[in-house]
């Protein structure tokens, strides 16, 4: 006899971006077996307001002050509306909610995923520089408190799957797929003069405006290294990264007797979402199919390191150890919104995020109160030599 699994109550972090659209897609089609408890934006307070019709939460919280001002003048709906940081932490870690999907976009979402882990919540973590941040102390908050982290980046949600009914000390080494971005073969000088817009058009993926910026420098990739750190307990150098530019393997692993186990789909993000939303279980539904017949080639390159620098640094920073994946972050994001507002060129990314990891100071062993401090700090400083060189 088939047992059905219990309704779980959801908070979506980050509810009006790429992933919260997504995991609401996926809750539509799952049968009423997820319960939307709360849901967060920053600004878009009429994507909100449409979701709070669509899925009736008990509350919501919007982090900007002002729309969160102009969501109580415009709309009049009679539930819960919190603002600001406190009340992420409070919807991340309220008694009735069961999961707790962090899809916030960097280093705002690393707070409220504490909150959600501290009160013993499991987290369908979206957020990865959420453990580029402040991995080590995310990992141990996790263990301590029993939570599961499950991931929904395809890549490590790919590898999660591959390692079902397999013993983690049985690995020798995983494989992440990258798809090399819009700039796969263009040549490193013409990186000089992208526009935002080639930037943003990422060849396979449609995603939120960050993330699509990091795949196109590959620091989503560096990031991505430093997530399965964490997540899969494994060496820098058992962690490898091939590019595929199809994008139908999502990760691989390589077991100790040489074996090789692949996950592979479609490129639709609600798949791995569906695999964490419902983890330990797995759920029919309709998305599209991979058709193997239509594929006739599958290609696998070494990442061009030189081009790409991003993801040589993000190695480097993650075997460095300390705060140093904390300042690659907090530079990163300097520079990447730099870039998205027209103030630096593409190719001025990697050499802020190279700057500041020279310039702020190594510390082995920080506090997560130092990680927060640090943040600040390299924000500052990448910020400064930006605004020097203009
Ligand atoms: N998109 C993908 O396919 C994909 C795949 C794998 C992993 N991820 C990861 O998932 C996370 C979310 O990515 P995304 O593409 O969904 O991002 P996104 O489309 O930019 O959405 C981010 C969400 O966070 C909110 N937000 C932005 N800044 C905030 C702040 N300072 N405080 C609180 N909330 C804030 C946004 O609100 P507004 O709507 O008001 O801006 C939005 O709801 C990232 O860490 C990304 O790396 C994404």
């Amino acid at each position: 006899m088939t047992s059905f699994p219990k309704i779980k109550n959801l908070t979506i972090l980050g509810s009006t971006g790429s992933i919260g659209v997504q995991t609401l897609q996926v809750v539509e089609k799952s049968d009423g077996l997820f319960n939307v408890l709360y849901l967060t934006t920053n600004k878009n307070i009429d994507l909100l307001a449409e979701q709070i019709a669509k899925f009736n939460p008990k509350g919501v919280v919007i982090t900007d002050y002002g729309s969160y001002l102009d969501f109580k003048s415009k709309y009049n709906f009679q539930i819960e509306t919190y603002y600001g940081e406190e009340g992420l932490a409070y919807v991340a870690s309220a008694e009735e909610v069961d999961l707790v999907v962090s899809a916030l976009v960097g280093f705002s979402g690393v707070v409220p995923t504490i909150s959600a882990l501290e009160s013993g919540k499991n987290v369908a973590l979206a957020n990865k520089e959420t453990l580029v941040a402040a991995g080590k102390y995310i990992s141990e908050l996790a263990k301590k408190k029993s939570a599961k982290i499950i991931a929904i980046d395809s890549e490590h949600n790919a590898i999660i799957q591959c390692l079902l009914g397999e013993e983690i000390t049985r690995v020798e080494k995983i494989i992440l797929t990258a798809s090399g971005g819009p700039f796969l073969n263009s040549s490193p000088g013409s990186l000089e003069s992208v526009k935002v817009s080639e930037a943003l058009a990422h060849p396979r993926w449609s995603m939120g405006k960050k993330i699509s910026i990091d795949s196109a420098t590959l620091m989503n990739k560096g990031f991505e290294v430093i997530e399965a750190h964490w997540l899969f307990d494994l060496n820098p150098e058992q962690i490898q990264v091939v590019i595929h530019p199809e994008s139908v393997v999502h990760s691989l692993v390589q077991f100790v007797d040489g074996s090789i186990k692949a996950q592979l789909g479609p490129q639709d993000m609600r798949i791995p979402i569906s695999f964490a939303l419902n983890y330990p279980n797995r759920l029919r539904y309709d998305f599209p199919r991979l058709d193997l017949l239509s594929i006739t080639t599958l290609n696998f390159y070494e990442p061009n390191t030189e081009k790409f620098p991003c993801l040589r640094m993000a190695y480097d920073a993650l075997k460095l150890g300390g705060n140093a994946t904390a300042i690659l972050n907090a530079a990163n994001e300097t520079a990447v919104s730099n870039f998205l507002e027209g103030k630096i060129s593409f190719a001025k990314i990697p050499k802020c995020i190279s700057y500041a990891l020279e310039k702020v100071e190594h510390n082995v062993n920080p506090s997560f109160d130092e990680i927060i401090e640090i943040d600040k700090i390299t924000r500052k400083i990448t910020q400064n030599f930006i605004d020097k060189l203009n």
